[in-house]
């Protein structure tokens, strides 16, 4: 699987300065001369570069966004995810179901915080299949990892009615999905935590990595301070042996002045996969386009489609200088990492038969409307062929 898929895989690059829509534009960032001003001012004027007034701005600035009352910074979604496991206690013996076809870090989080990594298959939606997460139910399940796929909400009124019914904590991996909501309810806000990325290609990203977790237990709140910065209760004297996971307060400067623009970032996304929904709805034949639910507020960290003949598609597009990704195209089961949960191809048949047809179009906000119309023509004109 995995020497087809980086063989296939690299089919879809596009040479350097060769490609008409880039799947990333990051060179292109929201209010750069702001954010230059703010670290002149804040950061070299004060000189304090740990933690400090920038970061707790961003965790009350990020709590509210999501209706959370508490959000602690860390330096990265995956430390988001484990200091959250962690500070749980959830580790050796323990059990937590998660979804087979993510970022490698939701898996990773798992093992290295010494529990097993539990997966249960996917729905048409690419999240985790609710109907399917009770008969993975162990006496050693501890939590539900559920993953916002595409920046699309899980399940997430199922899935908390099966953890209540189970004693299970539910753990929400958003790192893909901020500010996206269900009824108006945001993803981190559902489980006992949330954790989120603001990794350079995240809808919110700073300028290197960065990640935090929101929570509405005062108790995990507190733990999970404790556990970013080295476990110290005072200057001096550590409380537990721990880690150095903190936000940057460089990052959190970034992360502040793309709070105020992340509604903007959004509806670009937003609008995107909407002329992407609209020019391809006809192609039916061909294509499967992105659920959509009235109820829910998808904000497209990606916009995957399932596509016949993906792999001639992506091919063709790269062609054409639309550079396209595959998110993801080895299950997270068949990795070579999980080897030792004893896995095998057949597994979980959704998400593998998805990994072999998924492909994910540029929906970045900086697309301007006549690069999101070529890509629409293009995979048009790749069909009628
Ligand atoms: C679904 C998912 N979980 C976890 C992570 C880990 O976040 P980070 O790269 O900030 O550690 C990412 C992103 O990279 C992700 O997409």
């Amino acid at each position: 699987m995995r020497v087809e898929y980086s063989y296939l895989l690299k089919q879809f690059e596009v040479k350097e300065g060769e490609a008409k829509v880039k799947y990333v534009d990051l060179p292109k960032q929201a209010n750069v001369e702001a954010i230059l001003t703010d670290i002149k001012e804040i950061l070299l004027k004060t000189g304090q570069f740990t933690l400090g007034q920038p970061v707790a701005e961003f965790e009350a600035g990020f709590a509210k966004l999501c209706k959370t009352k508490y959000a602690v910074g860390l330096n990265s979604g995956t430390d988001a995810l484990f200091l959250a496991l962690k500070a749980l206690n959830i580790g050796s013996g323990d059990e937590v179901i998660t979804a087979p076809n993510s970022f490698f870090a939701t898996a990773a989080v798992i093992a290295i915080a010494g529990a097993k990594p539990v997966f249960v298959d996917v729905n048409n939606e690419y999240n985790i299949d609710a109907e399917l997460i009770e008969r993975a139910i162990t006496h050693r399940t501890k939590a539900i990892l559920p993953v916002h796929l595409t920046g699309n909400p899980a399940d997430m009124p199922r899935i908390i009615n099966i953890a209540r019914r189970h004693d299970l904590h539910i753990i929400e991996d958003a790192a893909q999905a901020v500010s996206a909501t269900i009824d108006g309810q945001p993803t981190g806000s559902f489980g006992i935590a949330g954790g989120f990325s603001f990794h350079p290609l995240k809808n919110l990203n700073v300028w290197g990595d960065g990640g935090i977790t929101t929570t509405n237990s005062r108790e995990l709140s507190d733990r999970i301070r404790l556990l970013r910065n080295h476990g110290l209760k005072t200057r001096d004297e550590i409380e537990v042996f721990a880690y150095n996971s903190r936000l940057d307060t460089l990052q959190a400067i970034v992360a502040n002045r793309l709070l105020n623009a992340l509604d903007a970032i959004t509806d670009a996304r937003i609008k995107n996969a909407k002329t992407y929904d609209d020019g391809l709805s006809d192609l039916t034949d061909h294509i499967t386009l992105p659920p959509r639910k009235s109820n829910v507020k998808q904000v497209y960290h990606t916009y995957v489609i399932l596509a016949k003949e993906r792999n001639k598609l992506g091919t063709y597009l790269a062609e054409k200088g639309i550079e396209t990704k595959v998110h993801y195209p080895i299950p997270l089961h068949l990795q070579p990492a999980s080897k030792y949960l004893g896995h095998q191809e057949g597994d979980f048949p959704v998400c593998e038969a998805q990994a072999k047809s998924i492909l994910t179009l540029p929906v970045h906000q900086h697309l301007a409307d006549d690069q999101v119309a070529y890509v629409i023509d293009s995979i048009r004109k790749f069909y009628r062929k």
